[in-house]
């Protein structure tokens, strides 16, 4: 049977319906009590609330810094992150989810932290899990975290059905969520229906806001840098702006859009800076006031040179365009990012280093008819797509958002779920900025259209061979080889 899905607000009997069965998927889930729960987050000191952090930053233009981290079990996670606040001077902290929760394998959970626990008392430690098992470890496990750090925490994970997840962490005080019905299925998963993750993710934002109107703000973060991979700005807006006013229908007041560093600097402050106009200019046109909207810039999220002092130059330019663009805050990547999951030390060198440039660069603002032309062209690009949703969706932005997904439209290079066209081409123009190569079923104008064939030819002409997907290739690889356009070494 097809899913039925628009985007509107879940009744309280919905809600609550399969709210029963989402508490019964796991014996933690007896655990939530809403009521107390919402007393528990009233009692959080403001320094403890994230989006109270982010509105005061947003206020002030500063940018503020937040590594991600997450280990098996509770106390090292706590040393960790610790260590990440005291020696990294984080500003905001992560809990990013381990795998198996973000399958909802919660008995793999339970293995992995019993071995955990197991290595620990005999002094042969080795992780089995690669994040925080949230699920596992309950309301009371999740609140140990929070009475111990002074800084606010946010989930970061990658789960399609994040039901349960929400539930024990906004009870376990967490004040910041991450994810959404497309940005965490079509990078993240193979076969599972969009209609299913949008319903799912309809569950996170209503029970959101189900806090907010109880007088508890907790801010919710679509995933900005989607595949990582080459992904043009507008395809990454429109899904931003989909999910927050998928976010903002459900009751939704304080949302971080997000981008993801692709290099070239004039596109990508010109990206933050659209992105957050843009998702301003359509929830007003959709009727959602009272949502606060701030942003987040992602450190280049593609592959990393393995030398850790490169390393340390890519997350510099990265820190560098995130204070130069006024982005509400940055995500950090360390030294060790090529390798896996960093070690702390490697984690707090990447804050330190993003520290130092966000500081030094807070009196300083790019403008200039340069920006403003790349401005131009993401807002025009972004309302192609975004204008052609609520078309197919006759004004319904959650319906025309999953036709616009089948058609091509909404089109997320290298995204590995079957609903997801892939016609679509991504490649950089001579100066580093991200283009199409392919244009697929993107809604564009002719003049855009126009536009990408001129600088891809341009790109062409300048490393005398024919566009092609050659370049696509060596585009993906060409930071981690140590450059931003992959030319041709000669
Ligand atoms: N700790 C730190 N970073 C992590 N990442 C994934 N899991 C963890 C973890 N447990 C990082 C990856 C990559 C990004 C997507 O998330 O290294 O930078």
């Amino acid at each position: 049977m097809e899913l039925e899905i628009r985007n509107k607000k879940l009744s309280d009997d919905e809600f609550y319906k399969i709210r029963k069965e989402v508490l019964n998927t796991w014996e933690t889930g007896k655990d939530v009590d809403l009521d107390e729960a919402i007393q528990y987050q009233k009692s959080l000191p403001e320094h403890k609330v994230f989006s109270k952090k982010l509105l005061a930053a947003k206020a002030e233009n500063k940018t503020l810094v937040q590594p991600r981290a997450g280990v098996g079990l509770i106390e090292n996670h706590l040393e960790l992150l610790k260590f990440l606040q005291n020696e990294g001077g984080a500003d905001l902290l992560p809990t990013t989810i381990d795998s198996y929760t973000r399958q909802n394998q919660y008995e793999n959970c339970a293995e992995g932290i019993r071995r955990e626990k197991e290595g620990m008392a005999n002094g042969n430690y080795r992780p089995f899990l690669n994040g925080f098992p949230a699920v596992n470890h309950g309301v009371q496990g999740c609140r140990k975290l929070i009475e111990e750090l002074d800084t606010p925490l946010q989930v970061r994970h990658g789960t399609p059905d994040a039901r349960l997840l929400t539930e024990i962490t906004y009870a376990g005080g967490f004040t910041s969520y991450e994810g959404g019905g497309i940005s965490y299925n079509i990078p993240y998963a193979k076969n599972i229906p969009i209609e299913k993750t949008m319903r799912d993710w309809q569950y996170v934002d209503r029970l959101t806001g189900i806090y907010e109107e109880a007088g508890v703000s907790i801010n919710r973060e679509p995933y900005g840098p989607l595949t990582g991979t080459l992904v043009p700005p507008c395809i990454s807006h429109a899904v931003a702006i989909i999910e927050a006013l998928a976010a903002a229908e459900q009751g939704v007041k304080n949302i971080t859009v997000g981008y993801g560093q692709l290099g070239n600097m004039m596109q990508d402050v010109a990206a933050i800076r659209t992105l957050e106009e843009l998702t301003e200019e359509y929830l007003g046109r959709m009727g959602y006031f009272g949502v606060k909207v701030t942003t987040v810039f992602h450190q280049w999220m593609g592959g990393f040179p393995a030398d850790e002092a490169k390393a340390f130059g890519v997350i510099s330019w990265g820190a560098a365009i995130a204070a130069l663009a006024k982005a509400t805050k940055v995500i950090v990547k360390t030294p060790h990012e090529a390798a896996g999951v960093p070690t702390k030390e490697a984690n707090a060198q990447g804050l330190r280093t993003t520290k130092q440039l966000v500081n030094m660069l807070y009196d300083q603002i790019v403008t200039g008819p340069r920006l403003e032309t790349e401005k131009a062209i993401i807002k025009a690009e972004t309302r192609c797509i975004l204008d052609k949703c609520l078309e197919l969706g006759k004004g319904d932005i959650v319906v025309g958002a999953i036709a616009a997904i089948n058609a091509g439209i909404i089109d997320i290079p290298f995204g590995p779920a079957s609903c997801n066209k892939g016609l679509m081409l991504p490649a950089r123009d001579n100066t580093g900025a991200v283009r199409m190569l392919e244009i697929g079923n993107i809604p564009f104008t002719n003049d855009l259209k126009a536009l990408h064939a001129e600088k891809l030819a341009e790109r062409a002409k300048s490393e005398g061979r024919d566009v092609s997907f050659q370049m696509v290739v060596d585009d993906v690889y060409a930071i981690g080889k140590g450059r931003l356009v992959g030319k041709p070494v000669k």
